[in-house]
């Protein structure tokens, strides 16, 4: 990568979705019923969360999505421009907008199903990837147009969030793979050149080439609502290796802003400031 950039252009490829969230005392085991608060609606979708994270912490974002052409699509859209994020990739689709039906807990965990709507109508075809420092995706998307992004894009870091199969090919091509504990499970990350494992409150491991290079501990806080926590920790880190950071340094400020991320409740409900990030980094 070349030089440090300190507003790199960050191109994120994902979806956004309405969420309609539940608190509830516990999550409800599988054929069981439980009741639950007011059911309130919150921007959301991987996509959608981790370029509003992006914009927040001082990155110029562009966010390539698929709304529906409905009034859930048109709040969103609105939503995404009040956290600074461009919306010139983000096409409109016959389909409803996505909608995550989610509950938490009073531990702050949470269930959640996507029914992907108008996501799945995401497409690349009139966008220049080679246009951002730094392309960032998740598996919520459609397979072809996550292979293509990956195959267009300078540098790439995938999410691999919800766990899925991704082509070895489109793995080689990854300049950072972010997966969650559980994620990992399901590839061997030694055949990586980069891997960065999040442990929720056990904070984050960088592997290089399947080798340990840094190590990152969690802030200790009383989580609200860990939805999105990841999103902010994988927009973070991307804008980090923008910057031209070391793996230690990305680490650390990822770490951080996904910590301050579970302080309130939905996934763009506390998303941290640069200022924020270094201000608590200072501290610890
Ligand atoms: O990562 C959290 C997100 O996953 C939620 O905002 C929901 O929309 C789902 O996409």
């Amino acid at each position: 990568m070349a030089g440090p950039i300190a507003s790199p252009r960050i191109g994120v490829v994902g979806t956004a979705n309405v969420d309609l969230v539940v608190r509830c005392r516990r999550l409800a085991r599988p054929g069981e019923t439980v009741l639950g608060d007011d059911v309130v609606s919150l921007s959301g979708g991987k996509g959608a969360n981790q370029a509003a994270a992006a914009a927040r912490l001082g990155a110029h974002v562009w966010l390539m999505a698929s709304l529906g052409d409905d009034a859930r699509g048109e709040w969103l859209l609105e939503v995404l421009r009040g956290h600074g994020v461009h919306d010139d990739y983000v096409r409109r689709s016959a389909r409803p907008t996505g909608t995550a039906f989610i509950t938490v807990d009073d531990r702050g965990e949470n269930q959640i199903v996507v029914s992907s709507g108008a996501n799945a109508d995401l497409d690349l075809a009139d966008v220049d990837l080679g246009l951002f420092d730094v392309v960032l995706a998740q598996m919520e998307i459609p397979t072809l147009v996550l292979n293509d992004a990956a195959r267009r894009s300078r540098h790439f870091i995938l999410n691999v969030a919800p766990a899925a199969p991704v082509e070895p090919d489109t793995f080689t091509r990854c300049a950072v793979v972010i997966a969650n504990e559980v994620e990992a499970e399901s590839f061997d990350l030694s055949t990586l050149k980069h891997c960065v494992v999040t442990m929720g409150a056990g904070g984050a491991v960088h592997y290089a080439n399947g080798r340990e290079v840094a190590r990152a501990a969690a802030l200790k806080i009383d989580p609200v609502d860990t939805v999105g926590a990841g999103d902010v920790f994988c927009a973070a880190y991307a804008v980090m290796w923008a910057r031209g950071s070391s793996a230690q340094e990305a680490l650390s400020y990822a770490v951080t802003a996904g910590s301050l991320a579970i302080m309130a409740l939905g996934a763009q409900g506390a998303l941290p400031t640069d200022e924020e990030v270094t201000t608590w980094l200072a501290r610890a």
